[in-house]
């Protein structure tokens, strides 16, 4: 493996990809500062002067609420950039690993969503990152599209960090429990990709599921989230009721089922991600709780 670049390179899956591809060769790390994926010419001057073998995107408009009133810039982002990078990336041969994510269905299957399933985005975030994943098989270079879901680390905004802060404040917390899915950790992500790029199977472009084992809701994933995390000192963690979606009300709309089956990534490349009860039990061991 040689050059590697990381865009991105601040945000939770960035910060991961980076101590994953640890010792892959040389690795280049940008944030925004260096290559704004709302400015197409900084995506093609970075892809130009670091000339990588492999990019792994980690950046995009994530904000999934915001996104409905920024409507455009998340679309910059999302779903134009990404077809900026697969040309730049097939211009020089190399490999393009971007993420996209569950919100690209509609959440009405009974059952985990495969690859194959209709696409049917609820939001405008989903809507942007469809956009995308089109782009990039649509330019048709080597590329490999992971969409995982409820993504989560020790940084950054997420839905661990928020239980957390108002499990310190709170006495009760009311959780969504009607939308179920499989939280998944930044570092199960970065490392599953590592292994596909180390499996070096060849001829291999296209989306895959990417997500922990198992499934929870919302709910479920607060609840298992204070019996795991030891509680501040002289305290008790809040308790947690589930609500349904109805009784909290967001910008963006929801699907019901995120579940991804990730029988193709398994099949493809001998690659399997750990059940998320225990990729959260090692997150919060590597957390300063105190
Ligand atoms: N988070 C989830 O629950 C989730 C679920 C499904 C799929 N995904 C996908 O997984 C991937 C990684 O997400 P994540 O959770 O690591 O997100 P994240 O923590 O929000 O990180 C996203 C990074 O993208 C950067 N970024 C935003 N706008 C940018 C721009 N115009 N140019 C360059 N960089 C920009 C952000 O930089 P700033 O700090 O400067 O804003 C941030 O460092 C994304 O493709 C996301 O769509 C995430």
């Amino acid at each position: 493996m040689s050059r590697v670049l990381i865009l991105g390179a601040q945000g939770q899956l960035g910060i991961e990809l980076q101590k994953a591809f640890q010792g892959a060769g040389e690795v280049v790390a940008l944030d925004r500062q260096w290559c704004d994926l709302a400015r197409p010419e900084t995506i093609r001057k970075a892809m130009a002067e670091v000339c990588p073998k492999i990019v792994l995107n980690a950046a995009a408009y994530t904000a999934v609420d915001r996104a409905e009133s920024e409507p455009e810039l998340a679309m910059r982002v999302n779903g134009e950039a990404p077809g900026i990078l697969a040309e730049e990336a097939r211009k020089i041969g190399a490999l393009l690993v971007h993420y996209s994510t569950d919100y690209v269905f509609d959440g009405s299957r009974p059952s985990p969503w495969v690859e194959g399933d209709a696409v049917n985005p609820l939001n405008t975030y989903g809507r942007t990152k469809l956009a995308g994943e089109q782009k990039i098989s649509e330019v048709g270079g080597r590329h490999l599209i992971f969409r995982t879901s409820w993504v989560y680390s020790p940084h950054g905004a997420n839905f661990l960090r928020t239980m957390l802060r108002l499990g310190r404040e709170r006495e009760q917390l009311r959780v969504v429990n009607d939308q179920i899915g499989a939280p998944t950790t930044a570092a199960a992500l970065a490392r599953a990709t590592r292994a596909v790029i180390d499996a070096n199977v060849q001829e291999v472009s296209g989306i895959y599921h990417m997500t922990c084992a198992g499934e929870t809701s919302w709910c479920g994933f607060a609840q298992e989230i204070f019996r795991r995390a030891a509680a501040p000192e002289g305290r008790h963690w809040p308790e947690v009721v589930g609500i349904p979606s109805t009784e909290y009300p967001t910008p963006a709309k929801r699907p019901k089922n995120s579940l991804m089956s990730n029988s193709k990534l398994n099949a493809r490349f001998g690659v399997a991600l750990p059940q998320w009860q225990d990729a959260l039990a090692e997150t919060l061991a590597g957390m300063n709780l105190g």
